[in-house]
């Protein structure tokens, strides 16, 4: 175990490694000074679940957990509430936790459309897991590449369920799509991304065995200006660039849709 400057708590070498890897690709302070707005914002629009859910391996894993019978879910980072909205009729009560008040408002509308009992949870996990209380099953997708500190949120999401978690994340960081173009307009060559092999080690350390699905998302159409708005955001570039940005995004080709479902009892 290693004990981390800004930390009080000793950590272990799997999350002290997630931690470095994470570090490692922060943005620049000059680059973030800069930046017209929050580059790590997320747009509620991209988030809207769909009507008819996808029938992924994480829906799969959690309706198990829940059984015929179904149960209460708390959903972690919920943004607009996908992944719990995908368990509707067998969710009897939804909790939604976020940081982004925008994101718990697209939550809320989405809920009460579908008439499902909810309750939302502003904050950042773990901080507010005993605010949040606990579920039947625990649900926290795309969430985890955000998180420097994963080993205490792993073991909160955990501890909040009486049956099980499920854990969707993609195959490696997210971001990583766009490392070509920081190297073509800041000049920054960024280190290698973390994996979901990462998430997995971290998950070992915190002391749990889940099950493992790894997966294909199939190919979504994308609106051209909505993908160059968020790589404009991204890159922390101003609106004026948005043409150049436009033409190197469309030479990156497709984004990667590679996924990892991790799920385990409790
Ligand atoms: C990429 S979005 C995914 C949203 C949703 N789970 C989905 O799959 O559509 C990540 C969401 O997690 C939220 N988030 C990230 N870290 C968080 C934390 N530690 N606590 C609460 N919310 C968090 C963000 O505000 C954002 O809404």
């Amino acid at each position: 175990m290693s004990e981390h400057p800004n930390s009080l708590a000793s950590i272990g070498p799997a999350a002290a490694r997630w931690r470095d890897l994470l570090e490692a690709r922060a943005i620049p302070a000059e680059i973030r000074a800069a930046a017209p707005e929050d580059p790590s914002r997320h747009d509620p629009s991209r988030f809207v679940p769909p009507v008819v859910p996808d029938d992924t391996p994480s829906r799969h894993a959690a309706l198990q957990l829940l059984g015929p019978a179904g149960g209460t879910v708390l959903d972690v980072g919920c943004g607009a509430g996908a992944a719990g909205l995908a368990l509707v009729p067998r969710v009897s009560h939804l909790t939604g936790v976020d940081h982004a008040e925008d994101m718990l408002r697209a939550f809320e509308r989405a809920c009460t459309e579908r008439g499902v009992a909810h309750r939302s949870v502003h904050g950042a996990w773990p901080d507010v897991a005993p605010e949040a209380g606990t579920a039947d099953v625990v649900v926290s997708h795309h969430v985890g590449y955000n998180t420097l500190e994963l080993a205490p949120f792993v073991a909160a999401l955990s501890a909040a369920a009486s049956r099980g978690v499920v854990v969707e994340l993609h195959a490696v960081h997210p971001g990583a799509w766009l490392d070509p173009l920081w190297a073509h307009f800041h000049g920054l060559h960024r280190p290698p991304p973390a994996s979901a092999e990462d998430v997995l080690a971290v998950v070992a350390e915190v002391g749990i065995a889940p099950e493992v699905r790894r997966w294909t998302r199939p190919a979504r159409p994308r609106h051209p200006d909505a993908e160059v708005d968020f790589s404009l955001r991204r890159l922390c570039l101003p609106e004026q660039r948005r043409d150049e940005v436009a033409a190197a995004v469309a030479r990156l080709g497709p984004r990667n849709r590679d996924l990892v479902t991790i799920s385990w009892s409790t």
